[in-house]
């Protein structure tokens, strides 16, 4: 039986749950692609930290170099997060022929086109649908089922600690910095929430989404960003007798004039699909001339919904690896699960 190895850089939030999916889907995971797919070496800073996780530290390593001269690991997974050195090793990792999957949104909203090339190079697949939006498969659908479109519009909730802020401010009257602490106290928020209040991740998500959706190079300093630290329980208010939520929307619009990108907080009329997605959802609605409204919605953040969207990535991979294997659903070579007869 046709093994594939992956390397997992990082044993973190994301980390650990790409780990655990990974274990629990085995047998299924197997069965769907006719081979197994094993984490060989784990990459972290601090091994004794990540051996008391794992209760094992057979797997781990802090030598990158050893991961990337060693030709029997065909995937990375890299989930460290940050600029450096997470944009040294995926380069290095596509320069060797590896497949890199990454949810590393900072990385790609800065040097997403670099890497891209990279990749174009060396014909490796470099996939990041966890880079926006978690578990909501975003990415692969503009890549795929939506690529038949002209996309002219992309918006949405995609930052869960600013709308999760939002959601209690609304529903329950509290202050910003109030909403702010309870966030932070139930973990949704990092201990410097700067980036998503600001709205600096959401612009991020948004420049990402951009490029995809529109087939452009939009990048972090092209998006122009408002975070939610000025908005009040009285705006809220307001907005509420006026028959609207306050989103933190990110948008962008594919003009003829060119793509225009923006975070900020937005108004919207309460009936909207987008005023019903509230605490730490995300979602996101996408326009195209032929689907014309689509909207996807589920978990932007967390361990396991975040590694579902890493290894939906890791299953395209694998197809695309497999000899002789389309990887399309109805091929002979795909591996289907057996269907259980139902008693009347
Ligand atoms: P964590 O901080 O929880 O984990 C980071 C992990 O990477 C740790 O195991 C850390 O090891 C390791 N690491 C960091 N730097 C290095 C390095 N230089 N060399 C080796 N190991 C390193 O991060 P998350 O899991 O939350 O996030 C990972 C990525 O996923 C980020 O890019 C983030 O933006 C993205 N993401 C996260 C989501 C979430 O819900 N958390 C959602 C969507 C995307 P050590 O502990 O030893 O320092
Ligand atoms: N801080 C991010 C959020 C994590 O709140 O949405 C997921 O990208």
């Amino acid at each position: 039986e046709r093994v594939i190895k992956a390397a997992l850089l990082g044993l973190g939030t994301v980390g650990t749950g790409v780990y655990k999916v990974l274990k629990n889907q085995e047998e299924e995971m197997t069965a769907k692609l006719g081979c197994k797919v094993k984490i060989s070496r784990i990459l972290v800073r601090n091994l004794e930290k990540a051996a008391r996780k794992l209760g094992d530290d057979s797997l781990l390593t802090n030598d990158w170099k050893e991961i990337v001269a060693d030709p029997s690991i065909e995937i990375v997974i890299e989930v460290m997060g940050g600029i450096h050195p997470a944009k040294e090793y995926i380069l290095d990792a596509l320069k060797a022929g590896k497949h890199v999957v990454t949810a590393n949104k900072d990385l790609i909203a800065v040097h997403g086109r670099e890497l891209l090339e990279a990749a174009g190079e060396t014909k490796a697949d470099f996939m990041f649908e966890a880079a926006v939006a978690g578990g909501i498969p975003i990415i692969g659908p503009l890549k795929q089922s939506l690529a038949g479109n002209h996309m002219t519009e992309v918006m949405g909730i995609v930052n869960g600690t600013t709308n999760f802020i939002l959601t209690r401010m609304t529903q329950d009257g509290m202050e910003f910095k109030d909403a702010l602490a309870l966030a932070t106290e139930l973990g949704y928020a990092e201990a410097d929430p700067t980036a998503d209040i600001d709205g600096l991740d959401a612009g991020r998500k948004v420049a990402i989404l951009a490029s995809v959706a529109f087939n452009s190079r939009v990048v972090f300093d092209d998006v122009y960003i408002e975070g939610i630290t000025k908005i009040s329980a009285k705006d809220i208010r307001y907005a509420k007798e006026m028959g609207c939520d306050i989103k933190l929307l990110g948008v962008a619009r594919n003009t003829e004039e060119g793509v225009e990108a923006y975070v900020c907080p937005m108004l919207i009329p309460s009936t909207h699909p987008l005023a019903t997605v509230n605490d730490s959802y995300n979602a996101v609605f996408v326009h195209g001339d032929a689907v014309e409204d689509a909207m996807f919605f589920g978990r932007g953040a967390g361990e396991m919904p975040t590694a579902s969207a890493v290894v939906g990535d890791i299953f395209e991979i694998v197809r695309n690896i497999l000899a002789g294997c389309c990887g399309r659903i109805g091929c002979t070579c795909y591996k289907q699960l057996p269907v259980k007869k139902m008693e009347s």
